[in-house]
């Protein structure tokens, strides 16, 4: 029996992975569903591949997916301002975060969508999404975990800061199990985005989150921000206090963990 069709099997929700698509190797799953959501294919479609070719990271950045991890792209289309996706992203490294504790792991969040174990990074998420000034046509939200990944086999640069399930249980970890508690997690966080219980999603998410009380360099498209993090706005902005107790408010940006402050 295929992945798709064992994670089907004993599925327990009502939207998310209710139709999946899986592939053996697309260049991107975020590209495919872009490319579904655009044929109009409903919402908690899932697109899952054993392998991306040009798994799409932050910033532009490559993503490497080889076998055993768990790449997917799940198509959403909640009734919300764009200003406001960012939401869904949270929702999703929340839902990781959680799926990744219910195995005894102390997965934790680093600002503003990494899940960390230790200080090393298992799981990216990228949203990206269509739409018009006020509305939100869909969006595209990409999850990728290094569940059974053998991340000693990854370039240098990146081998460093990456873990996987399998290297902190020490034994690989059913993906479909994975799957199954993923899209029902998922599934939970979504609904409270939709039911504008936003506040609630990210009160669980700052528990989680590793990076206030850090020392940080935070980097965004216009400059370099050195401080400690001290907490975050109902939005999940950053709040950093910089030399001379100066605060700055950070939407979105690449954070580096430095020490504890
Ligand atoms: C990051 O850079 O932290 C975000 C990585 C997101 C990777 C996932 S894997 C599944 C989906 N498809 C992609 O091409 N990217 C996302």
């Amino acid at each position: 029996m295929s992945l798709a069709a064992e994670v089907e099997k004993g599925l327990e929700t009502d939207i998310v992975g209710r139709r999946l698509n899986y592939f053996n190797e697309v260049e991107s799953t975020n590209s495919v569903a872009t490319e579904m959501a655009d044929d109009g294919a409903a919402e908690g479609t899932v697109i899952i591949a054993e392998m991306q070719t040009h798994g799409k990271g932050w910033m532009g950045r490559r993503w490497i997916s080889p076998k055993d991890g768990v790449w997917i792209s799940v198509i959403l289309r909640p009734r919300m301002s764009p200003a406001h996706a960012y939401r869904l992203t949270i929702a999703a490294g929340l839902a990781v975060a959680k799926t990744i504790r219910s195995y005894g792991i102390d997965a934790r969040v680093k600002w503003p969508n990494d899940v960390i174990i230790g200080e090393k990074k298992v799981c990216g998420v990228l949203t990206e999404i269509e739409a018009e000034i006020a509305n939100l046509r869909y969006a595209i939200v990409g999850i990728g975990v290094d569940v059974n990944v053998d991340t000693d086999l990854f370039p240098e640069e990146i081998r460093v800061g990456s873990t996987s399930l399998k290297a902190e249980l020490e034994h690989p970890v059913d993906r479909v199990e994975f799957l199954q508690r993923l899209f029902a997690t998922l599934e939970y966080e979504y609904l409270r985005v939709k039911k504008d219980n936003f506040q609630a999603v990210l009160n669980d998410w700052r528990h989680m989150l590793a990076t206030v009380g850090k020392r940080v360099q935070i980097n965004t498209p216009t400059k370099t921000i050195y401080g400690e993090a001290i907490g975050v706005d109902s939005e999940g902005s950053l709040i950093v206090e910089c030399k001379g107790g100066f605060l700055e408010k950070v939407v979105a940006g690449e954070c580096i963990h430095l020490e504890r402050a």
